[in-house]
């Protein structure tokens, strides 16, 4: 798999492509299936549906890997956690704010996730075998974040309030999270994931004393148990938004890869992150709306920045539904094209 050898730290040219939220709703066959499930929870649940939502960019677009088709808010569900995502507002839960609630979440919480270990089988057996499939989970300090806040968008205040005021207690519903992602994880490997992906997309909300106790370590934590079990299975961290701290949480985590978010620059980081982590990223999700000439110039940029260097092109955060999908094509089309065929 394209995908996988770029972790042998040789880099591939043209680089193998995905993007974040390659499934969602700027594909119309996504909407019909997602109308097709009902609610978004019953789609992530459903192994038939789930498999099929996953499956479809790559039929499209041929992508080198496919992302398991999941939320990072399953693990909280199964905590046994109330979540709901409305129209239009995203994500809202029963907000868990002290000790006491997180002594009431269920600490079994993997072995609830069994549909999405099936789904991940399905995959495996469908997609075509040069197809990575990624399976994925939430950082604990995202996840975490969700859990006390009950809902995203607001700076997460609460969830920073807590960690600030009572570390010691904070760190009871951290430590939950952590043991539950690694066991949410290996289930996934030992379904059929090729590589798993751990989103911190909230990382950029701790100021920079803070990284270490809520991102990097429980981050550390997941890499381990996942390494003592599957040494060859390759992790890829995405610290959203820690600007100059990447190279400390890829230092400190063990990481093999790094996603970028777009605010990085490539060069920088090219310099800045040690040469044996593989990364990914990472065009403006908004330069894929816009397509065209734009769109291909910055892909040209990031693809000469980071030649002779392990990567793999993606997105600084996901694909937005306004994205025409015939821009995605024109993408994967232009990244695939031999060098000097011009733009
Ligand atoms: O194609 C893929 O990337 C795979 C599936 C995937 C989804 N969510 C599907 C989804 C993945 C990897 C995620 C991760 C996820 N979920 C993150 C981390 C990545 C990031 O975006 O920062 C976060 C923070 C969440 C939590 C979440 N789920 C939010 C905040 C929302 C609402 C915002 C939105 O985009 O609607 C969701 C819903 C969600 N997850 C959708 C999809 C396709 C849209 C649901 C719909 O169909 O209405």
């Amino acid at each position: 798999m394209k995908f996988l050898t770029v972790f042998e730290n040789t880099p591939v040219s043209p680089p193998p492509v995905w993007m974040m939220r390659q499934a969602g709703r700027y594909l119309p066959e996504y909407r019909e299936t997602r109308a097709r499930a009902g609610d978004f929870l019953s789609l992530c649940l459903n192994p038939e549906l789930a498999t099929e939502v996953t499956l479809q960019p790559i039929r499209r677009y041929g992508f080198d890997a496919s992302i398991l088709f999941a939320d990072i808010l399953l693990i909280p569900h199964a905590m046994g956690q109330p979540l709901a995502y409305r129209e239009g507002e995203g994500p809202v839960l029963e907000p868990v704010r002290d000790r006491a609630q997180v002594a009431r979440l269920a600490g079994d919480s993997a072995e609830r996730l069994s549909p999405v270990y099936q789904t991940v089988r399905n995959l495996r057996a469908a997609l075509p075998a040069e197809v990575a499939l990624i399976g994925f989970a939430g950082a604990p300090w995202t996840v975490a974040a969700y859990m006390v806040e009950g809902r995203g968008g607001k700076g997460f205040v609460a969830a920073r309030r807590w960690a600030f005021s009572d570390p010691d207690g904070f760190q009871t519903l951290i430590d939950m999270v952590t043991e539950a992602t690694i066991h949410y994880l290996l289930a996934q490997i030992e379904a059929g994931a090729n590589a798993i992906q751990i989103f911190d997309s909230w990382a950029g909300l701790l100021p920079a004393s803070q990284l270490e106790r809520w991102v990097i370590r429980p981050t550390r934590r997941i890499v381990e148990a996942l390494k003592a079990r599957h040494p060859q299975v390759p992790v890829i961290g995405f610290p959203r938004g820690v600007g100059p701290a990447v190279p400390a949480y890829c230092a400190g985590t063990g990481v093999d890869g790094v996603s970028l978010d777009e605010s990085l620059d490539p060069a920088w980081a090219a310099q800045a992150v040690p040469a044996g982590v593989v990364l990914q990223g990472n065009m403006d999700p908004q330069f894929v709306v816009a397509g065209g000439p734009a769109m291909r110039a910055e892909a040209d940029r990031i693809l000469a920045v980071l030649a002779g260097r392990p990567h793999i092109f993606n997105l600084g955060h996901g694909l937005v539904p306004e994205t025409p999908p015939e821009h995605v094509s024109e993408l994967v089309a232009h990244i695939r094209a031999p060098v000097g065929a011009g733009a």
